[in-house]
């Protein structure tokens, strides 16, 4: 069972190239002992020079562009991502959303795009306070889940539900909580496309070295997309090598 976890650490726009590659070297050292799949999203000005050195470690992007090509400055396409090594890409966090307006008609071309490229995206939904507070959580869900993903699709896709009053707050969910929204999710998921029957699902939202093992344990919890913990390597590292009992 422990294999099949997922942790993803997106590391936001942090680490200059120094510290960056400190990191990825002691998770290298230690890759024997790490009992979880991983994978690490830094800033894309990182990716090139870390995934050369580093081709062990399995790299993702934390956006992209929906087109291939173009005049859009500052943007990178998923197939320039896949170019530099990266498998898996990050998209419609909520701080895209926030800060850069990204909506359900912008993530579905964007989704479009990293499948087509033959990578895997790492879609993010969550609600925000307001929406929790007045329980239309699994209204907001299903309403993001069914405008954006791809009903024909065979490739695989990766789900991470991040609450937004979760990131950066130190508060989260209970178990039970996220536990009934990715069994939600899941029920969601297949009846839009029958492929996504095994897709992994996976919590987002002030994950810590304690909280991750109660997450961890839980099996529909299929894996973490980590914030802040995941800067520090120690803190990291715990989670990684977290054994499932
Ligand atoms: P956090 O961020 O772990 O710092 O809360 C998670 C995220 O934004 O993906």
């Amino acid at each position: 069972m422990n294999k099949d976890k997922l942790i993803v650490a997106n590391w936001k726009m942090n680490f200059l190239y120094n510290n960056a590659s400190i990191f990825c070297k002691k998770i290298s050292s230690k890759r024997k002992s790490i009992k979880n799949k991983f994978i690490i999203c830094p800033p894309t000005a990182l990716i090139s020079k870390l995934s050369l050195r580093f081709n062990k470690i399995t790299f993702g992007a934390q956006d992209c562009h929906y087109e291939k090509f173009g005049a859009f400055t500052g943007d990178n396409s998923a197939a320039m991502l896949k170019n530099i090594n990266c498998k898996y890409i990050i998209t419609g966090h909520s701080e895209r959303r926030k800060f850069y307006n990204e909506n359900n008609v912008i993530l579905k071309k964007k989704i479009k795009s990293i499948i087509n490229a033959n990578l895997v995206p790492i879609f993010c939904i969550g609600e925000d306070i307001s929406v929790k507070r007045k329980g239309n959580t699994k209204k907001h869900l299903l309403n993001q889940l069914i405008n954006v993903l791809p009903k024909n699709n065979k490739k695989k896709i990766v789900i991470a539900y991040e609450p937004i009053w979760a990131i950066g707050s130190g508060k989260t969910p209970k178990i039970e909580e996220i536990e009934e929204i990715n069994l939600y999710i899941k029920s969601v998921i297949r009846k839009i496309n029958t492929n996504y029957k095994n897709t992994k699902i996976l919590y987002g939202g002030s994950v810590n070295k304690e909280n991750s093992k109660i997450f961890l344990n839980n099996n529909n919890v299929n894996g973490l997309l980590v914030g802040g913990s995941s800067l520090d390597f120690n803190t990291f590292y715990s989670i990684l090598s977290y054994k499932i009992l």
